[in-house]
């Protein structure tokens, strides 16, 4: 392996932090937004109980994930009991009785990799995407959740990375590029990996929860009020840590060699996942291990040239925060 010099964070880090912090500020949603989703979530829950009135409905994803901007889509999971359920026959009576209950452009997609009926809500203008028992969803929604609030820097960090990602257009799955979810395990990983840590890793950790989902068992620490102030003994400013969560996938992760593992809170091989050679459609040149699923590789969708465009992004965001004088205009300058 080859070792690296590590390059010296320009001396004037902190003097950005103020810029990256209204950068995140303005990202949050208002507070009218959240009475909004509750109130199409009603409506729903009423449509979708006339049918099945055992279901629940789970909101996951941004929405619910506390790493969401202002005008999300919602993503609402419905969760039926009965296994022997068809989803897509689940899905196109649902699509039908949105479309009676008033609710626009809504549209069954039953063979997609994760089928849904997605729908507009006149009302309140908010699009949203149901998906059927998509359990794991929701489950890693809460981890998420439960990451965000043992330190503000974790959710502060991600809305930058989510914004730039968006802005240089390297947040698309469908062209090659990373999911949001899988910038967020990024942010958790890079934060676990800080000296001192900033974030724990809560599957290392007592399990407070437990859920089985299928043959995957998701257990984690998940009292983590217990664990507010955990990464007070490291000071770093919001812009030194965008600092270097750029310089560490600009030059310093070792793509060939390993997968970042948040389950772990570390990395782990390439080679012990045997991830090291393309098995289909999986290529493996950047390697994010999902927290439960862990035979799953969110990187999975990277190919030989969208590994070239991620790789020369962040490249390109190491150096504006190391060399420009505003960084944060350039940063998010749209592709
Ligand atoms: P934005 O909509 O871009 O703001 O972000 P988001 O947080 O909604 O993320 P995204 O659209 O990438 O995914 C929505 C949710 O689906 C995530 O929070 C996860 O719970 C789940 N999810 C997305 N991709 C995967 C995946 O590959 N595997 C699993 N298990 N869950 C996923
Ligand atoms: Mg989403």
């Amino acid at each position: 392996r080859m070792l690296k010099r590590q390059i010296a964070c320009r001396s004037d880090i902190n003097r950005m932090n103020g810029a990256f912090l209204a950068t995140f500020e303005s990202l949050i949603p208002p507070e009218e937004e959240r009475t909004k989703q509750k109130q199409l979530l009603a409506l729903l829950d009423e449509i979708v109980s006339k049918e099945w009135p055992d279901a629940r409905l789970y909101v996951y994803g941004s929405c619910a994930n506390s790493f969401g901007f202002s005008k999300s889509d919602i993503d609402i999971c419905l969760a039926i009991e009965d296994a022997n359920i068809d989803k897509s026959e689940v899905l196109l009576k649902l699509a039908d009785m949105l479309q009676s209950g008033n609710l626009q452009n809504v549209q069954a997609l039953t063979r997609a990799r994760v089928p849904i009926v997605k729908l507009m809500d006149p009302e309140t203008g908010i699009s949203c995407d149901i998906c059927v028992n998509n359990v794991l969803a929701v489950v890693n929604t809460k981890l998420l959740r439960d990451y965000a609030q043992i330190d503000v820097r974790l959710r502060q960090l991600a809305f930058i990375v989510k914004h730039w990602a968006k802005s240089r257009g390297v947040n698309q799955t469908y062209q090659g590029t990373l999911s949001s979810y899988a910038y967020v395990l990024m942010c958790i990983h890079f934060l676990q990996q800080r000296r001192p840590a900033i974030l724990p890793c809560l599957q290392g950790m007592e399990a407070t929860y437990s859920v089985t989902v299928g043959n995957i068992e998701c257990a984690y620490f998940d009292k983590v009020e217990k664990l507010y102030g955990f990464g007070s003994h490291n000071g770093e400013s919001l812009a030194r840590l965008v600092w270097a969560f750029f310089s560490y996938w600009a030059y310093y992760h070792d793509y060939a060699n390993d997968v970042i593992s948040v389950r772990s809170g570390s990395t782990v091989s390439k080679r012990a996942k045997d991830w090291t050679r393309r098995i289909g459609n999986d290529r493996h040149l950047i390697c994010i291990e999902d927290p439960f699923e862990v035979s799953h590789d969110l990187g999975r969708v990277v190919d030989k040239f969208s590994i070239r465009v991620l790789r020369e992004e962040f490249e390109r965001a190491a150096e504006i925060i190391q060399y420009d004088p505003n960084p944060c205009v350039k940063l998010f300058e749209p592709y």
